[in-house]
């Protein structure tokens, strides 16, 4: 693929008398700037291992950090850094964006350091699924992330004998049961990314992989009929009331909008014993010292123990002036690497992106993310919110419905529903390449 294709964007930014000399930043020519979005504990001390690794073989990591969970601050500041010529020459661009970004020229396209690493052999095929674009190699991976976790305190629910629920049913009487012993039973936050990941993993739960995949995969109009949204609409808003913290204590009160790494500091301090979330939280609680199967115990959502809900965090390469071309591909070639895939994912919570890496030295729920997305039998499929399914613009508006759904106690499930197959006729059919 060409690096500036005669694409809008693009052909803009090549135009004679535009102030800046390169469409990319970063002065030494070891130096590659990176946007991301990780700055939580965890996500600071992956980013930073990959930056020592890269130190090793003589690149200086120069940090764009762009906090907000979810990375949505930081997409749109990568727009905007690109369209004032000022673009990184590493960003954090997952899944379906990728595509875009791509057709207009502006991802350097990776395919020597794929063929010479042999991606195409030591990655899972989900994962060259998600880093191709139009038969090109755009990205190089760092991890897969599972969004389909129940964590579970086990010191709260031993210290109030409450048996681990592993159905709705174990987790409404669990919910009670910590209510009256004055603990908040689940960690929830109003912020609308966090909501719709919740959303997302219910929704497999009910719809089962099949029919997740005919909606968020294919977008099939008529599966947004099926009864399983409006249950999963309603899951919703009772998991979110299991989030009212007991009368009487310092949590009273509905939930807020609050960071996620708030809700894990309070699940790890056992002021709360339940969350659902992607295991980046998992990877936070190793900062704090808790380790997965001894301290907390990872469950699947209801309904989801054999499936995969996936997101996989990639890093691509802007082309700009192709100044650091072979910088970014010693860099892609180093992420790939078997050694830091093992060494990031180890602190960031996701598993390795190779069949090959030897992930026994992972903690059991690592170990058991890693075995269901090796297994070929396995329902993989790809998390919406996580940017694995529908572009930016989609994506967002999914999420908005989700979330106004969530805060509004007058809108019934079923008026939901409506809402999202409205929604859905309105962005109609898909016009970028499949999730696999
Ligand atoms: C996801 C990203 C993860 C994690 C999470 C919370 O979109 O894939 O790596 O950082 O956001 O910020």
């Amino acid at each position: 693929m060409c690096a500036l294709a005669l694409f809008p964007l693009a052909a803009a930014l090549a135009t004679p008398g535009i102030a800046a000399p390169s469409a990319t930043s970063g002065d030494a020519s070891n130096e590659l700037n990176v946007l991301h979005w990780w700055t939580s504990a965890s996500e600071r001390a992956a980013a930073d291992h990959v930056a020592a690794r890269m130190a090793e073989v003589g690149l200086r990591w120069v940090d764009g950090a762009v906090a907000g969970g979810g990375g949505g601050a930081a997409i749109k500041v990568l727009n905007e850094r690109t369209l004032r010529r000022m673009a990184p020459k590493v960003a954090q661009l997952n899944g379906q964006s990728m595509s875009e970004w791509a057709d207009m020229g502006l991802l350097l396209d990776l395919d020597n350091v794929a063929q010479r690493r042999n991606w195409s052999r030591t990655m899972f095929p989900q994962v060259m699924a998600q880093l191709t674009v139009r038969d090109h190699v755009v990205a190089a991976p760092l991890g897969i992330h599972r969004i389909n976790n129940l964590y579970l305190n086990k010191a709260v629910f031993k210290q109030h004998k409450i048996e681990l629920p592993s159905d709705w049913a174990g987790l409404e009487r669990a919910a009670q049961a910590l209510r009256a012993a004055g603990v908040t039973p689940v960690a929830f936050s109003d912020e609308p990314w966090q909501v719709a990941t919740v959303f997302e993993a219910l929704l497999l739960g009910e719809a089962g992989p099949a029919l997740y995949r005919r909606m968020m995969v294919q977008r099939e109009l008529q599966a947004f009929d099926d009864p399983a949204l409006e249950r999963s609409f309603k899951r919703l808003r009772d998991w979110r009331n299991m989030a009212t913290g007991p009368a009487g204590t310092s949590q009273n009160g509905a939930p807020r909008e609050r960071p996620w790494t708030e809700l894990v500091a309070d699940f790890a301090a056992g002021r709360s014993a339940m969350l659902i979330t992607g295991d980046w939280a998992r990877g936070e609680l190793g900062t704090l010292g808790l380790e997965g199967g001894r301290d907390f115990e990872c469950k699947a959502v209801p309904g989801t123990a054999q499936a995969h809900l996936y997101s996989i965090d990639t890093l691509a390469m802007l082309a700009g002036n192709l100044s650091s071309q072979a910088e970014q591909e010693k860099m892609a070639e180093l992420l790939g690497s078997a050694a830091l895939q093992l060494g990031y994912n180890r602190i960031k919570g996701s598993v390795p992106v190779r069949r090959d890496v030897p992930v026994d030295e992972l903690d059991l729920c690592a170990q058991q993310s890693f075995k269901l997305f090796a297994n070929p039998n396995t329902p993989r499929v790809p998390s919406l919110v996580h940017r694995m399914a529908f572009e930016e613009v989609g994506k967002n508006a999914v999420i908005e419905t989700v979330h106004r759904f969530a805060l509004d106690p007058n809108q019934t499930p079923a008026a939901a529903q409506r809402k999202l197959q409205g929604l859905l006729r309105a962005l109609g059919p898909k016009s970028v390449k499949a999730a696999s």
